[in-house]
């Protein structure tokens, strides 16, 4: 029996995160499903976005099925649900944040690094009023993350593009000599530099010519969400975050969308997307992968969304995968009978 630990959090985190605990209900898995407070809710409930009964689940776990966290309720909070967020990837040690971006002739793969540089690095206010945040990053941390983006693009097209702003930033400048150094040990890959404004463009202009991409957090925080808008947008748009063999955190690319929460408009194709990333690096089940990412496409195209131009609320879309998905399994189990002659 293998702990899922799900963590709703707040606006349509809860409402998308229900559909994906549904259809892992039925899927043929022998998973124990946790609920846990984070995010504002837990602040709400607890008074800390990450409760430490929540944090000693997710280490316990097998993976972490997030929805999302944050709101204008505690943007003036002297604690912030996205705390809660940045300290359980740092404390999973999930470095590298895979955000695949994919549709018609576009498949490419930001791997954002996750658990370092302007996020992570010191940060203070200074007597004169001064506030800074600093970009830092050990070698150690860039090596690990750029094996992951070249192993990754083995994998795919063989084509791998550092994103950076080498211009400017000594840590680029750091980011670029080790991407150069790794990329010795992998010769059957193409590699190239590019700078992260002009890259910005191209992820917009001529995103059909990208692989994999591997980039600082910050930058990889701004670019994933420009590479979900050319494939869809962010109702779409899922991730997964590992780190070296312990539990990784799947979730969707998309914040709480306040705007549209409660009103049954959220899109939980993102979400799904995540749960089927789970199913294939959490529990190692590439053919239910396969089979939740399928019904998710064949639902996209049957039952439209709001944010796609159709009306299909957030539990009918779950109806609906649930639905392609039954059939999909039930004529996986079917008996091969040979056609008589
Ligand atoms: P957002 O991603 O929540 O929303 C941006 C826009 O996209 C909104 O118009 C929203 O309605 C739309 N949208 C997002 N997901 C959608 C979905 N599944 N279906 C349909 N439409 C969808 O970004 P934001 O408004 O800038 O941030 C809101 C809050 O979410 C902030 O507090 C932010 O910190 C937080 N946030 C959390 C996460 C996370 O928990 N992983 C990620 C991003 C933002
Ligand atoms: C994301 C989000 C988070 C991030 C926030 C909520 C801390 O935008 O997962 O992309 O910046 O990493
Ligand atoms: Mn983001």
């Amino acid at each position: 029996m293998s702990l899922i630990v799900c963590l709703p959090g707040d606006g349509i985190g809860p409402e998308v995160l229900d559909q994906a605990v549904r259809v892992l209900e039925q899927l043929p898995v022998d998973v124990e499903v946790k609920r846990l407070p984070f995010g504002g809710a837990a602040i709400d409930e607890h008074g800390e976005p990450l409760p430490a009964e929540t944090l000693e689940a997710c280490r316990a776990a097998r993976g972490v099925l997030l929805g999302a966290v944050g709101g204008p309720r505690w943007d003036g909070a002297s604690v912030r649900p996205e705390q809660g967020l940045l300290g359980l990837r740092k404390a999973l040690d999930v470095y590298a944040n895979l955000r695949p971006a994919k549709q018609g002739d576009v498949d490419l793969m930001v791997v954002r690094e996750l658990v370092g540089g302007l996020y992570f690095g010191a940060r203070g206010t200074l007597e004169d009023g001064t506030v800074f945040d600093t970009c830092e990053y050990h070698p150690t941390q860039v090596e690990r993350l750029v094996r992951r983006g070249f192993e990754l693009a083995r994998g795919r097209r063989h084509s791998l593009v550092s994103v950076d702003k080498a211009n400017v930033l000594d840590t680029s400048r750091l980011w670029r000599r080790i991407v150069d150094a790794v990329a010795l040990d992998y010769e059957d890959v193409t590699v190239r530099h590019a700078l992260v404004d002009s890259f910005a463009m191209e992820l917009v202009t001529n995103p059909q010519a990208i692989d994999v991409v591997v980039t600082e957090n910050m930058f990889g925080d701004i670019l994933s969400d420009i590479a979900a808008a050319v494939t869809g947008g962010l109702g779409l748009a899922a991730s997964a975050s590992l780190g070296e063999g312990g539990p990784g955190i799947f979730e969707p690319v998309h914040g709480s969308a306040p705007d549209i929460a409660g009103t049954g408009r959220a899109n939980p194709a993102a979400m799904l997307r995540s749960l089927s990333l789970l199913l294939q690096h959490a529990l190692d089940r590439e053919d239910l992968a396969t089979a939740v990412s399928d019904a998710v496409d064949e639902t996209l195209v049957s039952h439209p969304t709001h944010d796609l131009g159709g009306s299909t609320s957030t539990t009918a879309f779950g109806d609906a995968v649930l639905a392609s998905l039954s059939r999909r399994l039930a004529l996986k189990e079917e008996p091969w009978i040979p056609v008589p002659s």
